[in-house]
């Protein structure tokens, strides 16, 4: 696989590592930050390291199939590494609907686990998932990239085959907690993924969560079984817990409404599990009411008093739980 061979041009060449290794440390700040903190909110940074060649051909482990980098990125056509777990996948979460629509598998993948930019859509219920983007077409729920203007472009039909079929799709464990002081100096690339940079050193965390792929070569190839490792404030666990299990005066329990094992009833969604950037930025649509659907009303008592530290605690426990 050579889709990393700017990281090998990057240690090698001198003039190379001066672009590649220090210019791209520029971190954008989030213009899309709605009250949410800017890290929850991946923009690509202006400036980024040399692009591969779109030719050169890929593999991700286990699949017999190859494919060109540029076949890789087209989201109207992204890779179905493992068509014999795709039997009978429906033409929109495979190819979308042209003009508006791209693939669902693009973003979210085949296995519906999704990006940290993006988010999981598997083993969401259909009526939870129909209602989310009916929410998203009406603007009781925002995403300005790109869900907001897909939704609108969908026709009924698709919403119902794609709901039906990620339905049916079991989430897998996909995020590693690890709570940490420094993480690796990054940068976003082009689809929003924070990536380290190679020879980059360290930085501190703060108060952040930062997201980085466990193998980034498989996540950039959209390889739909390759997870991440989130990086969360020291202490963040046990506060989360505390939150998340007992209210701690702050909050509702959210074993009430999403299970015992907050793996969601009924339409109630899956809160365990999944991206911590993800649930950051939906408690925070909760708390300042962009995310505002009929159902999204029961979410309002519980943000109301939560401040930032808690929200980071609670998406950082919620995480490490088994999906
Ligand atoms: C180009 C990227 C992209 C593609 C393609 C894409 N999505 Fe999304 N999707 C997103 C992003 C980004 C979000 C999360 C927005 C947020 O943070 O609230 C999202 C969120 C969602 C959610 C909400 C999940 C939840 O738990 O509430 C659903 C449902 C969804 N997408 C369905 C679809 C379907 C169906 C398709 C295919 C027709 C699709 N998406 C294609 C980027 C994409
Ligand atoms: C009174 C019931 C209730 C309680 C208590 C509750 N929730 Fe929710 N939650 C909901 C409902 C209903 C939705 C779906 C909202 C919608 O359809 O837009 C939801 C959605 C969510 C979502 C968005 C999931 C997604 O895929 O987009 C997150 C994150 C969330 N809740 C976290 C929590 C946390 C954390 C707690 C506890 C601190 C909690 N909830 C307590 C009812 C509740």
């Amino acid at each position: 696989m050579k889709t990393q061979g700017w990281w090998t041009a990057c240690k090698a060449s001198m003039s190379m590592a001066a672009w590649v290794c220090t210019a791209a440390l520029v971190m954008s700040a989030s213009a899309m930050a709605e009250g949410g903190p800017a890290w929850a909110y991946p923009v690509a940074d202006k400036e980024q390291p040399p692009a591969p060649d779109g030719n050169t051909k890929a593999r991700v482990p286990n699949s017999a199939l190859t494919y060109q980098l540029k076949e890789i990125d087209n989201l109207f056509e992204p890779p179905i590494w493992f068509p014999e777990h795709n039997v009978g996948m429906p033409r929109v979460v495979q190819y979308g609907a042209q003009p508006g629509v791209r693939a669902c598998a693009a973003c979210h993948l085949t296995s519906g686990q999704g990006h940290p930019e993006s988010g999981h859509i598997s083993g969401l219920s259909v009526n939870y998932f129909k209602r989310q983007i009916q929410d998203f077409r009406s603007g009781d729920r925002t995403d300005k990239v790109w869900m907001t203007a897909m939704a609108r472009a969908m026709t009924d039909k698709d919403i119902e085959e794609s709901a039906q079929w990620f339905a049916k799709i079991k989430p897998i464990p996909w995020v590693k907690v690890v709570e940490a002081d420094t993480i690796p100096k990054s940068y976003f690339n082009k689809s929003r993924k924070r990536l380290a940079v190679p020879g980059g050193g360290t930085e501190p965390l703060g108060e952040r969560i930062a997201e980085f792929p466990q193998e980034p070569e498989r996540v950039l190839l959209r390889d739909p079984y390759a997870g991440f490792v989130a990086y969360v404030p020291k202490g963040s666990l046990a506060k989360g817990k505390e939150l998340v299990t007992q209210g701690a005066g702050k909050t509702v329990m959210c074993i009430a409404c999403h299970g015992a094992d907050l793996k969601g009833v009924g339409d109630v969604p899956r809160i365990a599990g999944v991206s911590p950037l993800y649930t950051v930025r939906q408690m925070y649509a909760f708390k300042t009411g962009s995310r505002k659907g009929t159902y999204a009303a029961q979410m309002q008592p519980v943000t109301a008093n939560l401040q930032d530290a808690d929200i980071t605690a609670i998406a950082a426990y919620l995480a490490s739980l088994a999906p």
